[in-house]
């Protein structure tokens, strides 16, 4: 057995206020300031590990030591995920549900996705061209959710398109809010939820006709280890799970367009048309840009790692951010070089935008490559569809807003197809 060792711990009552102060930078500055990859604090008053880099992400997305469902405060459960999806299972309920979701992940899938992204982004071009100028964010939003929805067979009236634009978006723009914002974003969720709900009733009473191959009709007709069908409410969470996120890939084209404006040397590169130096250019961006801050769980059963005692139910956050700015991974951290990619192995673990580990067994975000491959698409849309150029704006990025955008949202004008 090796050594007993004492986790550092950050004195005083709570901690809570700096973390909104702090924000990405929260875990980052006391891994620093104790030179540590474990620490105790105490976070919405109780103690709370934090964890940051390769080897604790490794030990983070391990299922015998952690668990989901008691871990995401009551705040996000109203707002970001709702009740009963996937990310608060664990075991065999948990891989059940997952592979409900992994299953949609198939080549012909995605391409398909891939395909309605470029067509949508398309028509979406043609009238800006009429237009003085147009917000970036704000466009990316009502394209998504119009990909979202082909895709999964969720029928979207035109005219309901920047109403449920605005319900999705509310969702993941609420997450850290407190006040007004989080109350707007509870709001969005209730009535998302009883949008969906009613239409997973018309699927199961037959008054929807929606092909078998959509992610509205498997998620309708899914059934649970025991054999059931899954209650109404709990199908629309787990298909906000993909309409929501969808929708959220808008922050990183946002994202993307400030990288292509920030960095025009990057940019150049890219005029080979080749598809590797797109991938690594929007690595970049989801590994430079900062979007989720941190993974959250709880402690499964008392265990000693590394000499450090973790007890039964401590609050455990793995830092995302920080993984992907630490220096013992990545040289220059904060400068943006997509060609680091290239030495990059495919860890599961020192690379984590959307979380570690395992697609199935474990927690990882069950829509990485359907992000990757509409970021792909927008990219390669951004830089050779259209023509446009970005005026004087404020284009700074706050380190404690989540998601992170550019003050402005990226005000682009005088745009072109070519
Ligand atoms: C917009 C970019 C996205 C980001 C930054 C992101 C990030 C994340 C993160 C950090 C997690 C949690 C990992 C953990 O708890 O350890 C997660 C989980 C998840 N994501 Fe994403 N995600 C994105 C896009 C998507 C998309 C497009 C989909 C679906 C189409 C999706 C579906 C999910 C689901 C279902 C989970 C829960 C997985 C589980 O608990 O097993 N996400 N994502």
């Amino acid at each position: 057995m090796g050594e007993r060792r004492t986790m550092p711990v950050e004195g005083g009552l709570d901690h809570s206020i700096a973390l909104l102060k702090e924000g990405y930078h929260f875990i980052l500055n006391r891994r620093d300031r104790y030179d540590t990859n474990v620490f105790k604090t105490k976070l919405l008053a109780q103690d709370a590990i934090c964890l940051s880099g390769k080897e604790s992400a490794t030990l983070f997305y391990d299922t015998n030591y952690f668990r989901r469902s008691d871990a995401a405060p009551k705040r996000l459960k109203k707002t970001l995920f709702g009740q009963g999806g996937v990310q608060g299972l664990d075991g065999e309920e948990h891989r059940h549900r997952k592979a409900m979701f992994m299953s949609l992940m198939t080549k012909d899938a995605l391409e398909e996705i891939s395909n309605i992204t470029k067509k949508q982004w398309k028509q979406a071009a043609k009238n800006w061209e009429s237009e003085k100028e147009i917000i970036l964010y704000e466009e990316a939003k009502q394209v998504m959710t119009k990909v979202a929805c082909a895709w999964t067979g969720v029928p979207l009236p035109e005219r309901d398109l920047a109403k449920r634009a605005e319900q999705l978006a509310d969702m993941f723009e609420s997450a850290a809010a407190i006040g007004p914002k989080h109350w707007k974003g509870r709001k969005a969720r209730a009535s998302a939820e009883k949008w969906i709900e009613d239409l997973i009733e018309n699927v199961r009473n037959e008054q929807l006709a929606v092909s078998p191959d959509r992610a509205l009709y498997t998620f309708s007709w899914h059934k649970d280890l025991e054999g059931n069908l899954l209650d109404k409410k709990t199908v629309a969470v787990e298909l906000l799970n993909l309409l929501r996120p969808i929708v959220a890939i808008s922050v990183y084209v946002c994202l993307t367009g400030l990288a292509i404006h920030q960095f025009p040397n990057e940019v150049a590169k890219l005029e080979s048309g080749k598809d590797k130096d797109h991938q690594w250019f929007i690595q970049e961006v989801r590994r430079f840009y900062p979007f989720f801050p941190f993974a959250a769980a709880r402690v499964k059963k008392d265990f000693t790692w590394n000499g450090f005692s973790f007890e039964e139910g401590t609050l455990t956050l793995l830092d995302l951010y920080g993984t992907n700015h630490d220096p013992k991974i990545w040289e220059n951290p904060y400068s943006f070089q997509p060609e680091r990619f290239h030495e990059w192995k495919g860890s599961p673990f020192d690379f984590i935008p959307q979380g570690g580990g395992e697609f199935d067994l474990g927690h990882r975000c069950a829509g990485e490559w359907i992000t990757l491959d509409i970021m792909k698409v927008s990219l390669k849309f951004l830089i050779h569809q259209i023509d446009y150029e970005v005026p004087k704006q404020d284009l700074s990025l706050s380190m404690v807003k989540m998601p992170s955008l550019p003050e402005s949202k990226l005000v682009i004008k005088n745009i072109k197809c070519v």
